[in-house]
């Protein structure tokens, strides 16, 4: 998930020495468990609301329409009140987020961490005690407010502990746990759908366990040299960067950070220097990387596979077992992005996934579409041919758009607007996560298989997007992406140009373009 490029204003790996520390390694660890965090809860949502003991306590609407016989397959988890209890966490990621961002400049990214896992374990408790429906939608906000906090704060602490030459290999160690999250949530909920009644509250409450993890190491771990440096404690940074490099030798990389702090100090309003001309490229990419990144429809199978797997016509364990095996192909291919990403590059991994992205929705619609129909269940053949299909779908997904969603927008943004940047495609994310989380089984409801040629559709409008618009970035250090990138582009150089830097400077001084 979020990766985070630091303004270091530097980024040949061969100028600053740093090895990676054990202590660096610690840390990063340590800090990660926020993805574990933020991965378990998008993967036990759709397992939780497929057991029929929390469905009978909370939905029990549900629960009834469930079990009729004459349900209609696709309608019989459509709730709004269900769809909530996923999506509600995302609404308060997304506001949380803005206060994150805030906190992470004034107290540190170190204490914005601490913040995350109590707020998470506060909804973990919540959740896991739950007695009615206010309890457990509350206790999701709580939830979502650690995810808001963390997200922000450790994909920013991480790039920042880590030596240059290992950044870009950290920042997707943050998605690798994120699917590692979403994987022992989906075993987790294997397991625990046999114990009954409470199978759901051990779920729940298993998520507290990377929140403490969190917290108690979050005592252990060092503030950031940045975060120290920006608080007006140089000092402090300074030995907390020898000690991270395991080197007395880090002046260059010191002043490096004292460099980029001053430079950002100056910038008054990042807000507004990101609404300037010259920064839509980078602004129109990161938002729409998170929109098209969700419009894949990813988190329709991360919420609801169990879900979803059930309306096929699997049990309960079968339906949660092919969860964890998504889940397992999700790890694994993400694992594979890391070795590819900087070898064949951005776009290629983009294009090939949106092709085989395409393929798989279109024949799981056309399968659904002529043999699941409104009460029947599909042949077993066949519900084993759709599962194959969801994992090539997921595997494309996760070594393209799952980390590349957050790595270009963490790479292509100037120093001045780097963090105003990312926050607009940290919350982007979220608001269409909600969306998604939202409407998903209502819109199963309704378009029924369609909903797989909706999906489809997005797939090919990101496609043209991506062979048009999205530049290549790999191998281009970050600082150099505007004379080497943007000036480049065939399109997007037009909002490059001197013209378009005059406009700029016109707008800020108050004069007419005219
Ligand atoms: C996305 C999440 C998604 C996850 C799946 C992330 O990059 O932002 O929404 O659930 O990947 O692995």
């Amino acid at each position: 998930m979020p990766s985070f490029v630091v303004p270091n204003g530097n980024d040949n790996p061969q100028e600053f020495e740093g090895k990676m520390t054990f202590y660096v390694i610690l840390c990063a660890v340590i800090a990660a468990m926020g993805g574990l965090m933020f991965g378990y809860d998008i993967g036990i949502s759709g397992g939780v609301t497929s057991m029929d003991d929390f469905l009978e306590k909370f939905f029990p609407v549900v629960y009834i329409r469930k079990h009729q016989v004459k349900e209609n397959n696709y309608c019989k988890y459509d709730n709004q009140g269900l769809q909530l209890f996923t999506s509600s966490l995302y609404l308060a990621a997304l506001v949380s987020s803005f206060f994150a961002s805030k906190t992470c400049s004034r107290f540190g990214r170190k204490r914005t961490m601490q913040a995350a896992s109590v707020f998470f374990l506060a909804g973990v408790v919540l959740n896991a005690a739950a007695q009615d429906l206010a309890m457990l939608i509350i206790g999701r906000i709580l939830l979502g407010v650690g995810v808001g906090f963390g997200n922000q704060a450790i994909p920013l602490f991480l790039s920042e502990i880590a030596p240059v030459k290992y950044r870009g290999g950290l920042n997707i160690l943050f998605q690798l746990l994120v699917t590692i999250g979403i994987l022992i949530a989906n075993i987790v909920n294997y397991y625990t759908t046999n114990f009954h009644p409470s199978g759901w509250r051990l779920s729940l409450g298993f998520a507290g366990v990377p929140a403490i993890i969190l917290f108690v190491g979050s005592l252990i771990i060092t503030e950031t040299p940045t975060s120290l440096v920006e608080r007006q404690r140089p000092d402090e940074g300074l030995k907390m960067l020898k000690k991270i490099r395991g080197s007395e030798n880090v002046d260059r990389e010191f002043d490096e950070i004292v460099n980029a702090c001053e430079a950002a100090r100056r910038i008054t309003s990042p807000f507004r220097n990101l609404m300037k001309r010259s920064s839509r490229p980078q602004l129109v990419i990161a938002i729409l990387m998170q929109v098209f990144q969700q419009f894949t429809g990813i988190n329709a199978i991360m919420f609801y596979a169990p879900v979803l797997f059930q309306t096929m016509g699997f049990k309960n364990d079968g339906s949660l077992l092919s969860a964890v095996i998504t889940g397992s192909v999700n790890v694994l291919s993400t694992v594979v992005s890391v070795f590819l990403v900087d070898r064949v590059g951005r776009k290629a991994l983009l294009l090939q996934a949106c092709v085989q992205m395409l393929a798989s929705q279109i024949a799981i619609g056309i399968i659904l579409q002529l043999f699941l129909k409104t009460s029947n269940n599909l042949s077993p053949h066949l519900a084993i041919v759709v599962v194959i299909l969801v994992c090539l779908y997921v595997a494309s997904f996760a070594w393209s758009w799952g980390p590349l969603g957050w790595l270009i927008p963490s790479e292509t943004f100037p120093l001045e607007t780097r963090t105003a940047g990312f926050f607009f495609a940290v919350s982007s994310n979220m608001l269409f996560t909600f969306l998604i989380a939202q409407a998903f089984l209502s819109m199963m409801c309704h378009m029924r298989a369609g909903i797989f040629f909706f999906f489809a559709a997005w797939i090919v409008i990101m496609g043209l997007f991506t062979v048009f618009l999205i530049p290549e970035t790999k191998n281009v250090p970050i600082d150099e992406m505007m004379e080497r990138v943007w000036k480049k582009h065939w399109y997007w150089k037009n909002y490059m140009d001197a013209d378009a830097e005059q406009k700029d400077n016109n707008i800020e001084n108050g004069v007419s373009s005219s």
